[in-house]
C-alpha cells in the first residue's frame, strides 16, 4: 500500500481515458477512485487492471440496500483487490454491520467507509425526506453510528472534519472532497479548502480531481500537492 493521502477520481466515461491518466501517474504517489459512471461503463475488469498496475483503488459505489445484498456486494468488491469501499450510513445499523462482517470474512480486507449526508443536499432537501435536524447534527449522528458499527470512517466535507474529529477521535478515517490548491480554479465546488488546510484540520485522505486530471502535466500537479501536504503529515 502506498503512503499517499491523495485520491484521484477517475471521472471518465471510458476505460482508455482512465488508463491513459493512470499510466501518467505513480502508484506510490496517489490512490485512484472508480465511481459509478466509470464502473457502469467499464465493469470490474478495469478495477482489476488498476489494482494489478499497483494502485490502491477506492471503489466508490456507495452501496445502499438490504443487509444481505450489501454484504454480498462488499464481498464482491473486496475480491477485486480494492483498498477502500463505501456504503451509505443511512442504510442503518443492520446494513452497516452486515457490510463490516462481510469484509471481515474476505481474504482482502478493504477499508470500509460510509457516506453520511451527500453534500449536494440542502436542509430543505432533507426536510423533503422527513429529516428535520440541521445538516451538521445529522452528519454527526450518522458518523457516530458508522463508528459504533465498527466501520473505518466516513466521507465528509472539509468543514465537517473538525467536529467529527472532535467527537470521534483521530483514528476514525475521514475522506474529504472539495479540495483546491490555492491557485486552482474552484470549478463547481462551493466551499473548498486547500490540501494543507484539510490535512491540518484532520482529514486523512483528500479526493482531488480536476486540479490533477485536467492539468497539462498531471504528475507535476500531483507532486506539487504532495509537497504542500508532506510537512503536515506525521
Ligand atoms: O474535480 P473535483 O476535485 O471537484 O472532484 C471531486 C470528486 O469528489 C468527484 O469525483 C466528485 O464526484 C466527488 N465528490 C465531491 N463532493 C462530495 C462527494 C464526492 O466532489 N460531497
Amino acid at each position: 500500500m502506498s503512503n499517499s493521502r491523495v485520491i484521484i477520481p477517475l471521472d471518465f466515461a471510458d476505460a482508455n481515458q482512465a488508463l491513459n491518466l493512470a499510466q501518467q501517474l505513480d502508484p506510490d504517489s496517489c490512490k485512484l477512485k472508480v465511481g459509478k459512471e466509470l464502473f457502469t461503463h467499464t465493469g470490474p475488469n478495469l478495477v482489476e487492471k488498476l489494482v494489478e498496475s499497483g494502485f490502491d483503488v477506492f471503489l466508490d459505489l456507495k452501496y445502499h440496500d438490504i443487509p444481505n445484498t450489501v454484504a454480498k456486494a462488499c464481498q464482491a468488491a473486496a475480491s477485486l483487490g480494492v483498498w477502500m469501499v463505501n456504503v451509505h450510513a443511512s442504510g442503518g445499523r443492520p446494513m452497516l454491520e452486515a457490510a463490516r462482517e462481510a469484509i471481515e470474512q474476505s481474504s482482502n480486507k478493504p477499508l470500509l467507509i460510509a457516506v453520511t449526508i451527500l453534500t449536494s443536499l440542502s436542509e430543505a432537501d432533507l426536510h423533503d425526506v422527513g429529516i428535520n435536524d440541521h445538516v451538521e447534527e445529522q452528519v454527526l449522528r450518522l458518523a457516530s453510528l458508522t463508528k459504533d458499527c465498527g466501520l473505518d470512517g466516513v466521507v465528509c466535507s472539509a468543514k465537517e472534519v473538525e467536529p467529527i474529529n472532535h467527537k470521534l477521535g483521530n483514528e476514525f478515517c475521514l475522506v474529504t472532497p472539495g479540495i483546491r490548491p490555492a491557485q486552482a480554479s474552484q470549478d463547481d465546488q462551493k466551499r473548498v479548502m486547500t490540501p494543507a488546510e484539510a490535512i491540518k484540520a484532520g482529514s486523512h485522505y483528500l479526493v482531488i480531481g480536476r486540479p490533477i486530471t485536467q492539468a497539462a502535466d498531471p504528475l507535476q500537479a500531483l507532486e506539487n500537492i504532495n509537497a504542500e501536504i508532506n510537512p503536515y503529515l506525521s
